[in-house]
């Protein structure tokens, strides 16, 4: 009795050291995925979206994707935008180094992805996939201040895109004080480099854009609420940067 006893009490001390290693790396996963821009979770994720609806619109609009459109949209997270707003494009593609985002976005995108109109895979901004000119369209919103290089992240997406493909970056929610050309700070999501409108222009333009558009759209209208949170966290502005790769001569 007392030898099962202590056989008993052996297994549940190496089960529960297992549990909690297992935990602890799980911890040890998010707390990674977060400093890059992850929020945690399909809760964290649908949070994430609801905020940052406002931007997924204006891409939207300025996207204006149809049937011959073969979309990129790097940094892809759970997927909201692919789902949600880039139905019309023929075929859409995602990347996200976080593989939980990516398995939720498959999720998502499950019956695209059977019909061969979709795929989506796990990996790094800066080393894409796919060979040269393959899409008409490379959309990156709310992640390329996480990266840690950035002129890599937009020479890719030069590289994959069709001659007079368009990318469309959003660079940070905030607009930088005159003079200030690039700030990197602790946010809730983790650290990120927030460049000026004139070094997101320099840096599209130097990985061989032209032309490169700059444009700010305030939140406003139905978004006064969301926009109200966004300002206490210190950025109301989205900064929808547009460059197109020029057409082979
Ligand atoms: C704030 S979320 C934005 C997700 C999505 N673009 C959206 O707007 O819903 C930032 C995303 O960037 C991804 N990310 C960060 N660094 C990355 C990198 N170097 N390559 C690919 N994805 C990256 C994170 O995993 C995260 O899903």
């Amino acid at each position: 009795m007392r030898r099962t006893l202590v056989i008993v009490g052996c297994l549940a001390a190496v089960a529960g050291a297992v549990a909690w290693a297992a935990r602890s790396s799980r911890f040890e996963q998010a707390r990674e995925a977060m400093s890059r821009g992850a929020a945690p979770g399909r809760l964290g994720s649908r949070l994430n979206s609801l905020g940052d609806r406002p931007m997924y619109r204006a891409f939207a609009d300025a996207l204006d994707a149809g049937p011959g459109d073969d979309v990129l949209d790097v940094a892809c997270g759970w997927g909201e935008f692919l789902v949600n707003h880039a139905a019309d494009a023929g075929h859409v593609a995602g990347i996200d180094l976080t593989p939980e985002k990516v398995a939720l976005a498959r999720e998502r995108l499950a019956d695209r992805l059977e019909a061969g109109t979709a795929e989506v895979v796990v990996g790094d901004a800066a080393t894409l996939p796919w060979p040269d000119g393959h899409f008409t369209a490379v959309t990156c919103m709310d992640a390329i201040m996480f990266f840690p290089d950035q002129p890599a992240a937009l020479a890719e997406f030069h590289r994959v895109l069709q001659p007079g493909g368009r990318a469309l970056i959003s660079f940070a929610a905030e607009q930088l004080p005159e003079g200030v050309e690039s700030r990197t700070a602790r946010g809730v999501a983790g650290t990120y480099t927030a460049i000026s409108a004139t070094a997101a222009r320099q840096m599209l333009e130097q990985a061989g854009f032209d032309p490169v558009d700059v444009t700010w759209v305030p939140i406003a209208g139905e978004h006064q609420r969301i926009g109200g949170v966004l300002r206490a966290l210190g950025g109301d502005q989205l900064d929808v940067v547009i460059g197109r790769k020029p057409a082979a001569a």
